[in-house]
């Protein structure tokens, strides 16, 4: 027996060493990826409370209808046009559901002749402005999707580094949602590079201001070149450990090309950023051969007519500073093509804790790997997105993944749940079923259009809902609503029918809720406190005042 299980370890280490090796030869780390995956990476960085994204038109969390559960890579633009037609005629769009979102595979691997995203080719062959335009005339709006990585999920061009240009593009094409995912992502380096001096040129006068003339602190230190005595670099200027300041005067407002003189090291790329005023530039360094030990890097920076302090640092320590810098790129991008128009969600499945930066840099985040309509998952879901209330509010939502409701085996109770429980937790509603089959699908239907759960979602307030007592079978929720209102959820977890007296203990006396005018939202029938209801498995009721 031992034999066996001590020739299983060796086989499992050689596979691991081999993978290892392997993945080395490619340029990447093993021991990263597998970290990656266990443990979830926190920002370092200081995002200053209260300060939320300003873009974006998800005052109430954002509602629609996405391509992905239903049809993953299967789209083309007749699908599209169907689904638009189905959203109008159902009743759905006037309902609220107004998104139209494209998810991945909406665009060909080639980018066209001036680098911009275009539609695949043969099944987006009309063009995505020309879908655009006819889903904009139904009263509805366009949504698409691409990655923070050099690729999508699905392995198509993605927009890391192609920030702008794709932010115009989508602009262009009317986009009103844009979903950024993580796959393919490249963590922005830790490193920065050794700073002998910066050269600036505005109009014809040149600058050089040496390493020695720079205001140094945390532990960024000043170095002699021992080749060249009397000549200094800056180091330790990465892993957000210190900055180095250097003072500028100008005699106008203009904008100045900047050349950073490094000194070269080590055979990785590094990073800097420049700060001046409130206007950030980003800097990246390739890996060196070095062949020769200076090198010039350029961007170019606006300054101010006067003293100017350009601050050079580099804030990533870990893959969650990365990431909120490469999100919040784009959604600046994304702001100031769209003069704010674009509703950003981000999709890093809650790798980077974004419940800690996401509400700065987008409207919504996702907090967990992919939905399927599989009950446990969708329940355990529902569990972490519990706990992340407080981040929650309006124009920042916690998002807990697109809708279920119709799709796989889930019974009609679970199907109840689901969308109640969203409804509750303000969470996006974005449907993920095929809308072209639902005159047949009349039960999910009635689920998705019932307009008084839709209001609860869509409640001004924006409270996601608490859970303020559970036990193994109930769970009791709460959630606040305008003018004093309320809607308390109470879901069975339990795979039986089960009874529950319905009465307001454990609601925190804050809530203080009325019990007058109370009804039950599926059932349309009045309840009043201490009455009996029965729930069925997996079902669940809500009892509002709204
Ligand atoms: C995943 C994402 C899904 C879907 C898919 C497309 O990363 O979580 O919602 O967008 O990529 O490839």
């Amino acid at each position: 027996m031992y034999k066996y299980l001590l020739l299983i370890f060796i086989i499992l280490i050689i596979v691991f060493v081999s993978w290892g090796l392997f993945k080395r030869k490619q340029g990447v780390c093993p021991f990263c990826i597998i970290k990656q995956f266990i443990f979830r990476s926190k920002i370092t960085m200081n995002i200053p409370k209260g300060e939320f994204y300003q873009g974006g038109d998800a005052k109430t969390p954002p509602m629609g209808w996405s391509s992905w559960n239903t049809f993953r890579n299967h789209i083309d633009e007749k699908l599209i046009e169907e689904t638009a037609d189905a959203l109008v005629s159902t009743g759905l769009a006037d309902a609220g559901y107004k998104y139209v979102n494209l998810d991945d595979c909406w665009h060909s691997s080639l980018r066209d002749e001036n680098g911009r995203l275009q539609g695949d080719l043969v099944r987006f062959a009309s063009g995505i402005d020309t879908l655009s335009s006819k889903i904009r005339s139904k009263g509805l709006k366009i949504g698409l999707y691409s990655s923070n990585g050099d690729f999508t999920c699905e392995d198509l061009p993605a927009s890391l580094g192609n920030e702008k240009t794709d932010a115009a593009t989508f602009v262009d094409w009317g986009v009103e949602y844009f979903k950024y995912d993580f796959c393919h992502n490249i963590k922005i380096p830790s490193a920065a590079p050794l700073i002998s001096a910066i050269e600036i040129k505005n109009g014809d006068n040149v600058t050089v201001i040496p390493a020695d003339k720079a205001k140094l602190s945390g532990l960024a230190k000043l170095d002699e070149n021992k080749k060249f005595p009397g000549k200094y670099y800056i180091s330790l200027l990465g892993h957000g450990k210190g900055s180095a300041v250097f003072e500028y005067e100008s005699d106008s407002d203009s904008e100045c090309d900047v050349t950073l003189c490094i000194r070269k090291t080590g055979r990785f790329e590094k990073y800097i950023v420049i700060q001046n005023n409130s206007e950030y530039y980003e800097l990246f360094i390739p890996c060196t051969k070095i062949w020769t030990v200076d090198g010039r890097y350029q961007t170019k920076i606006n300054v101010k007519k006067g003293k100017n302090e350009l601050r050079f640092f580099n804030p990533v320590c870990t893959r969650a500073d990365s990431a909120y810098i490469q999100y919040k790129r784009m959604g600046e991008a994304l702001r100031k093509a769209s003069d704010g128009k674009i509703t950003y969600s981000i999709c890093e499945w809650g790798r980077n804790k974004p419940k800690d930066w996401a509400w700065n840099t987008g409207n919504l985040w996702r907090i967990s790997g992919d939905i399927i309509p599989n009950w446990r998952w969708i329940n355990h879901i529902y569990n972490m997105n519990l706990k992340l209330g407080e981040f929650a509010g309006p124009g920042h939502w916690n998002d807990p993944d697109m809708l279920e409701v119709g799709n796989g085996k889930l019974t009609y109770d679970e199907n109840k749940t689901h969308f109640s429980l969203w409804c509750m937790m303000a969470s996006p509603l974005i449907l993920g079923n095929d809308l072209r089959k639902l005159p047949d699908e009349k039960n999910t239907l009635e689920i998705i259009s019932n307009k008084k759960m839709i209001a609860i979602n869509q409640d001004k307030l924006g409270h996601q809902c608490i859970r303020y007592k559970k036990n193994l079978t109930f769970d009791y929720l709460f959630k606040k609503l305008e003018n004093g209102k309320f809607a308390i959820c109470i879901y069975n977890k339990s795979a039986k029918k089960k009874t529950v007296d319905f009465d307001f203990s454990g609601v925190p006396a804050e809530f203080k809720p009325d019990a007058t005018n109370l009804y039950e939202v599926w059932s349309n029938k009045a309840i009043r406190v201490n009455d009996k209801i029965t729930i069925d498995a997996h079902g669940c009721v809500v009892i509002t005042d709204l």
